[in-house]
């Protein structure tokens, strides 16, 4: 058996069924066709075994391979209509349903498992295409823009590949603590290809460039990034990570999050505390999770739109500092809100760092949004920020508590 959908891997799947499948994943019919085409087939031991999908051996990659020229520069429209584009076999093989091999399984309450598959994935064939088209068994396309492309659009997490990415030819040795924890590592760490830049000493010197907005200081140690949450600033608005610590019992802050935490500079600090500190943060426009790992932190590449990792009452700190903002959609901050409390323990911290709006959104949305979750106000700052200010635009700091006992 090659295929664990198509019972011959050279028939392409064509644009009808495509559309076909995109409506059956919006129908939950997915299943059952996707479970139909796996008991049609034999279940043999070599049901592992990998599908040739290179984009040179096959009539249909050939074809798929001119999709992807056409489509290269054409992402933006894609969507499920009238692309010529096949669903991958990889995806395919990579989210169809597999029989356990030992059968049924009383955790599972079934005897098969599905792969999580987001609908979004579907929703972007050609993006979708493109990623999941590769040697299977071989080295994986250098795509990590391609890659962050498809996850931000929604397709998170991305479905598992059967090749290898390619690792930079030098890899160095990571330095020990503490030095690594503040030392820029070896441009000989970082596969480049997705940066303009292609060394830390240009990612330094872009602070000074006018071309970058986004953290485009943060990858200079020896700049504002040494100072961060160490001193207070006199807007209020800057807690130091020492004060927050001196509100709780001695020693019980000892593991958390930072949402969205750029290179990890929060995590950095907080080790040096002896505290455990995972930071989310894409590589948007720099390596930011090779270079979270080379400071000897752990980075999670992880959107903020993704349900967090962790289980109920967990965590004792979460932290996010200019990622979680007014440029959220309402629902979908309402949604995280909830699923930081949920992963904070009773009595865990949520330090809500310069949180930006403007005008009356902070009394009239963001205010009663954040405190309706059921956090305890410790300290709740509102600065003016001061560079335009024409626009109203608005800082809040707030350090919050999840209560040790809800009141509903
Ligand atoms: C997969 O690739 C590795 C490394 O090239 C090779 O040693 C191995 O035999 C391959 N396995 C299969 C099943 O082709
Ligand atoms: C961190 O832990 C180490 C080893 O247990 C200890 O020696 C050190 O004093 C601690 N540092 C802080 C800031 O608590």
């Amino acid at each position: 058996m090659n295929s664990s959908i198509s019972p011959n891997p050279k028939t392409p799947l064509t644009t009808n069924n495509l559309s076909f499948i995109s409506l059956l994943l919006f129908t939950n019919l997915l299943t059952l066709f996707f479970s139909s085409s796996f008991y049609s087939s034999s279940c043999t031991p070599t049901s592992y075994s990998t599908t040739k999908t290179t984009t040179t051996t096959t009539p249909s990659a050939a074809a798929n391979a001119n999709a992807i020229v056409d489509n290269y520069n054409n992402d933006d429209n894609d969507n499920n209509n009238n692309n010529d584009n096949d669903i991958p076999p990889e995806f395919l093989a990579a989210t169809s349903p597999q029989r356990l091999p030992l059968g049924f399984n009383r955790n599972f309450e079934s005897d098969t498992v599905h792969p999580p598959v987001p609908d979004a994935c579907t929703l972007f064939p050609s993006l979708l295409l493109r990623y999941m088209t590769y040697p299977v068994n071989g080295s994986c396309p250098d795509d990590e823009l391609l890659s962050q492309k498809l996850l931000l659009k929604g397709c998170e997490p991305l479905p598992r590949r059967r090749c290898r990415p390619a690792s930079p030819p030098n890899f160095p040795p990571p330095l020990p603590y503490p030095s690594t924890l503040w030392t820029t590592p070896s441009d000989d760490s970082v596969v480049w290809t997705a940066y303009t830049c292609k060394s830390y000493a240009c990612l330094v010197n872009r602070a000074r460039s006018p071309n970058f907005d986004d953290c485009k200081d943060c990858f200079d140690l020896n700049g504002r990034e040494k100072h961060r949450w160490t001193i207070k600033q006199s807007n209020g608005l800057d807690f130091s990570i020492d004060d927050v610590l001196a509100t709780r019992v001695r020693g019980s802050v000892r593991i958390g999050l930072d949402i969205g935490g750029g290179v990890a500079t929060f995590a950095v600090r907080m080790r040096e505390r002896n505290v455990t500190i995972l930071t989310t943060s894409m590589n948007l426009n720099g390596p930011f999770n090779t270079f979270i790992a080379s400071r000897g932190v752990i980075p999670l590449y992880l959107s903020i739109f993704q349900r967090l990792p962790f289980f109920d009452n967990t965590l004792d700190i979460v932290h996010s500092m200019h990622v979680l903002s007014n440029w959220i959609p309402e629902k979908m901050l309402n949604f995280l809100l909830f699923d930081v409390y949920r992963v904070l323990r009773p009595g865990g911290l949520f330090w809500l760092d310069h949180f930006f709006c403007v005008g009356e959104q902070l009394e009239e949305v963001y205010g009663p949004m954040i405190m309706s979750v059921g956090f305890k106000k410790i300290k709740w700052v509102v600065g003016r920020k001061l560079d335009r200010p024409h626009l109203k635009e608005f800082y809040l700091s707030a350090l919050l508590e999840k209560p040790y006992k809800n009141s509903w």
